[in-house]
């Protein structure tokens, strides 16, 4: 049996929160909101726990999940070394939409890290999120999601992929942000961009005073080495229809080859949805069985508040095939890219005079799914 509580996100009720940390402590499984994507968390102290997460969301056992903690106390106990740099991060960016990559200490049970001696960490930026581990200690959690589906962005999304799995889903409406939070590595120097998110890379560079080292694999053009992050190596945020990514220098020539592809796919007989923004999608009205808005190109916030939920829509529409209109890479576009490029079948590349796929990797349905 599923629990459902239903909490105001800012002011939440300290009895349902109670329930929730007394699940958490006797071993269960929780779905709760954090600002970036709803966690499925348990203990992450109790191997058992850490375990069912595993099973409940089809995730392999090599993709390592990152500890939640509440405060810079828990550092001790969840990383066996603090880097300096650390502390001038969290000063700015914790609790907030960044995980950091530490040598694991002894309060993190090996199948949280997959066996790794590194361990992810964050301070989530929710209060529901920091209330439940201030109540229950350091939560191991993914994204609430089974394995390979989009993120949930909603409570009504973690119930969708989670009821009858989890032990209690916490709804406190929409997360905040949309997209999963930054993965940076500091047990190297200058640091290393393991997944862009939610927390600009600019930011943390301006914060630091570094470069930081961004691997392709961290912009979705190619597969992360194992040890790298291993969950980049799996496709990612998928709707169940295949999606092709469009991208070009400038709108103008964006607009231009995601209407010729949608031109060229419905000549095949193929029924295309768009994924485009607000300041586009007017150009597609003709040709496209339907235009979902993820929001304005002016603000790429809203289109990463959107972007789980139209991938989510795509699958409820009738239509055959998804194209998604690229984005600027700059601030949280980056994260949007690396999502919707993991998340395609095809990247479509439209340069002036010619329309050409690039990347061409066929539906990659006997990959294991993360
Ligand atoms: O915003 C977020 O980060 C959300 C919320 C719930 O906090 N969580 C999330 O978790 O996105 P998940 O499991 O969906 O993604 C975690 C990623 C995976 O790609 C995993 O491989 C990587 O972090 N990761 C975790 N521990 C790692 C480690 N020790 N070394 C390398 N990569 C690691
Ligand atoms: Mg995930």
């Amino acid at each position: 049996m599923t629990k459902l509580f239903t909490v105001d996100p800012l002011n939440p009720d300290p009895r349902a929160i109670e329930q929730c940390c007394e699940i958490l402590r006797g071993g269960g499984v929780v779905a709760f909101p954090t600002e970036t994507v709803y966690g499925l968390g348990a203990s992450a102290r109790d191997p058992k726990a850490v375990n069912r997460i595993y099973a409940l969301k089809g995730r392999p056992k090599d993709n390592p999940l990152i500890v939640h903690i509440s405060k810079l106390d828990h550092l001790t106990l969840v990383a066996a070394e603090v880097p300096e740099p650390l502390y001038i991060l969290a000063r700015i960016a914790w609790p907030g939409p960044l995980t950091v990559l530490l040598k694991r200490g002894p309060e993190v049970v090996p199948e949280v890290t997959a066996g790794l001696p590194t361990v992810a960490v964050r301070m989530p930026a929710h209060p529901v999120a920091l209330s439940l581990i201030e109540c229950a200690g350091p939560l191991a959690a993914p994204s609430a999601n089974i394995s390979g589906k989009p993120s949930p962005t909603t409570g009504r999304h973690a119930l969708l992929d989670m009821f009858g799995r989890a032990e209690a889903i916490i709804d406190a409406g929409e997360s905040f942000l949309g997209v999963e939070s930054t993965i940076l590595d500091l047990t190297a120097w200058p640091p290393r961009l393991l997944r862009p998110g939610a927390m600009p890379l600019e930011t943390i560079e301006e914060i630091l005073s570094v470069k930081v080292v961004v691997p392709e694999s961290a912009r979705g053009l190619s597969e992360a080495e194992v040890a790298l992050a291993p969950g980049m190596k799996y496709r990612h945020y998928a709707p169940e229809k295949p999606l092709i990514v469009v991208e070009a220098p400038d709108t103008e020539s964006l607009v231009e080859g995601a209407l010729d592809l949608l031109r060229s796919l419905k000549a095949e007989g193929k029924r295309a949805a768009v994924v485009a923004t607000r300041e586009t999608a007017h150009a597609y009205a003709a040709v496209a069985e339907a235009v979902i808005v993820a929001g304005s190109r002016a603000n790429l916030y809203e289109v990463a508040k959107n972007l789980f939920g139209a991938l989510r829509e795509l699958d409820r529409l009738n239509v055959d095939v998804a194209v998604f209109e690229g984005l600027p890479e700059s601030g949280i576009g980056l994260a949007i890219m690396n999502r919707v490029r993991k998340a395609a079948v095809k990247r479509v590349v439209k340069s002036s005079h010619q329309l050409r796929l690039e990347g061409g990797a066929e539906p990659r349905s006997h990959e294991p799914q993360k």
